[in-house]
């Protein structure tokens, strides 16, 4: 294990805080003026992945300090004790090895003294033969007819990448299955989703890495109850399986062990989309695609493992994040995808990054005195430039974006798909240029439009500009590159926890609400007696069941 290093008394980031100051003297357009080149200095090429940064608001000092920040934070030795099975989630006394599930090297990967590859083998080709009968219809539901649907009953982790994932591959996807996702215990979500579907043809799976996951749990046996009700309680066996590391639970549960898959505790939830969980993956666009998705995060993992950090894409874009987020005061950061087939990415990246690093205590258990993870948010382009853009162009915060844009469509739609790039391209163009009262003057002249109230628009149609962007460019959205962008923003996340000296693989957040939610349902449903509670939620509780039965 590696001694806490305090980010904040490395000698780059009192350096950093006084060049933050004399940055606030320059802006972007000034930058891009005096260095025609900047998009040359400033930007990195991995395979069909373009990342500019050039457009951040840095310049070679900036990055030449936030590099050596690596050199003294000693990042090289945390992402090798990553990639080498060390117990690094420490609070859990877990290694962290969500990397070995896509190591396509053929090298054997060890934690605790013994190697991982031969169970990862053997569950990939159960997930190979598994999907693949799925969707030949060999595998078939309990009275003969092949599945049509497949839902997926997971949340968190077990359910925003492979949800996210299968969306993205859309393209990619078989003919004749659906795959749903259900997640959210409101009975909303799984009525809904049941209502046009049929027991005979429907396969659940229930993805829960503890398989005690209360939103899960009570989804499966709606599920459950609804197969049997229909079919039987013999037809469970042949409708369900699920993907746990807790086989007793599963068991318990009534799922043949021939459809149960297994997982292990070195893969973190909302690293888990490489593991079992991506089997909804492998059913809705067939296990060779699911492949090329593994294929691609092993060529990102290489990337960001031997690549200095000067031109490591990954840790680039951390050091970007954590530059914003410590010295120049933003507290979010969003992410635009300018294709529709990534509209959950967002919401992916909300839990890959703020459950790993919204945390406020370092590696040492002392409060930190510095920001830890941002605040991510985002929706895809076109939609969000008619909601929210109207705030990045001319609000009071600074919040850093990512721009992504595929220069391909997969479905062959130019008119489309200029547009669109057209809009992506506009977009951090606007953010980073603006527009001066001059430029307005003159636009509004050009107009004719009277003098009194031509002056007294102008203060309103001036953007200030100098506002941040990167853009992350692909050829397409192949399977290989979803794969790649997925582990680029995993490894961000990780250099961005390595850096900032916290634990990036636990979630003790979450606990709390989890516990009390216990206690409260207990009390609403009276199997157990009041407790003792604030005057709000005493409040709330006793409307709550006034309103219930009025
Ligand atoms: O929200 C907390 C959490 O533990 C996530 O980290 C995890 O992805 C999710 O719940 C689901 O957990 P499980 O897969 O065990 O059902």
């Amino acid at each position: 294990m590696l001694d806490s290093i305090h980010p904040a008394e490395a000698p780059a980031w009192a350096l950093l805080r006084k060049h933050a100051g004399d940055m606030k003297q320059i802006s972007l357009p000034e930058l891009f003026e005096n260095n025609p080149g900047r998009f040359d200095s400033f930007h990195v090429r991995f395979d069909d992945i373009v990342y500019d940064y050039s457009k951040h608001l840095i310049t070679g000092r900036t990055k030449d300090l936030l590099v050596s920040l690596c050199s003294q934070c000693r990042l090289k030795h945390s992402i090798e004790e990553m990639f080498s099975g060390s117990l690094i989630n420490e609070t859990e006394g877990r290694a962290v090895l969500h990397t070995a599930l896509r190591n396509r090297s053929g090298e054997p990967v060890y934690t605790e003294g013994s190697d991982v590859m031969p169970q990862i083998q053997d569950v990939l080709a159960q997930m190979e033969r598994f999907s693949t009968a799925v969707i030949s219809g060999e595998k078939r539901g309990y009275t003969g007819l092949p599945f049509t649907d497949v839902v997926n009953i997971g949340i968190g982790g077990s359910d925003l990448g492979p949800a996210m994932a299968v969306q993205a591959l859309t393209p990619f996807h078989v003919p004749d299955i659906t795959v749903h996702f259900v997640s959210n215990v409101d009975g909303a979500h799984i009525t809904d989703t049941l209502r046009n579907l049929k027991p005979e043809t429907t396969l659940f799976l229930v993805a829960s890495k503890t398989f005690t996951t209360i939103e899960t749990m009570t989804n499966a046996r709606h599920g459950r109850q609804w197969t049997a009700e229909a079919l039987g309680e013999d037809s469970v066996s042949c409708h369900f399986a699920a993907i746990s590391t807790n086989t007793e639970a599963v068991k318990a549960f009534g799922i043949d062990p021939d459809n149960m898959f297994r997982f292990w505790d070195w893969v973190g939830g909302r690293y888990s989309l490489w593991s079992a969980i991506g089997l909804s993956i492998a059913i809705a666009a067939g296990f060779p695609v699911f492949s090329r998705l593994l294929d691609g995060a092993y060529a990102m993992d290489r990337h960001f493992r031997d690549t200095a950090f000067d031109r490591n894409i990954p840790v680039l874009m951390a050091l970007m994040g954590l530059w914003y987020n410590n010295f120049l005061g933003a507290e979010s950061a969003a992410v635009l995808p300018y294709a529709q087939h990534l509209e959950r990415f967002p919401a992916f990246l909300q839990q890959l990054d703020m459950e790993s690093n919204g945390k406020s205590v370092d590696r040492s258990g002392t409060r930190v005195n510095y920001q830890t993870g941002p605040i991510i948010w985002g929706a895809p382009g076109t939609n969000g430039q008619h909601a929210f853009f109207q705030l990045l162009h001319q609000g009071t915060k600074l919040i850093p974006c990512d721009f992504l844009v595929p220069a391909r469509s997969l479905y062959h739609q130019p008119e489309h798909h200029t547009q669109l790039a057209a809009n992506c391209f506009a977009q951090s163009e606007a953010l980073m240029k603006g527009r001066s009262a001059d430029e307005v003057k003159a636009e509004l002249a050009a107009q004719n439009m009277e003098q009194s109230r031509a002056d007294m628009l102008v203060p309103y149609k001036v953007f200030d500009g100098n506002r941040p962007s990167a853009t992350i460019l692909f050829r397409e959205l192949s399977p290989e590159t979803l794969g790649s962008l997925i582990a680029m923003y995993e490894h961000k996340v990780f250099v961005q926890g390595a850096l900032l000296n916290i634990f990036s693989f636990d979630q003790w957040g979450v606990e709390l609400g989890k516990s009390l939610a216990k206690a409260i349902s207990a009390e609403l449903t009276g199997t157990s007696g009041s407790q003792p509670r604030d005057g709000s939620t005493a409040g709330l509780m006793r409307v709550w069941k006034e309103m219930q039965n009025t």
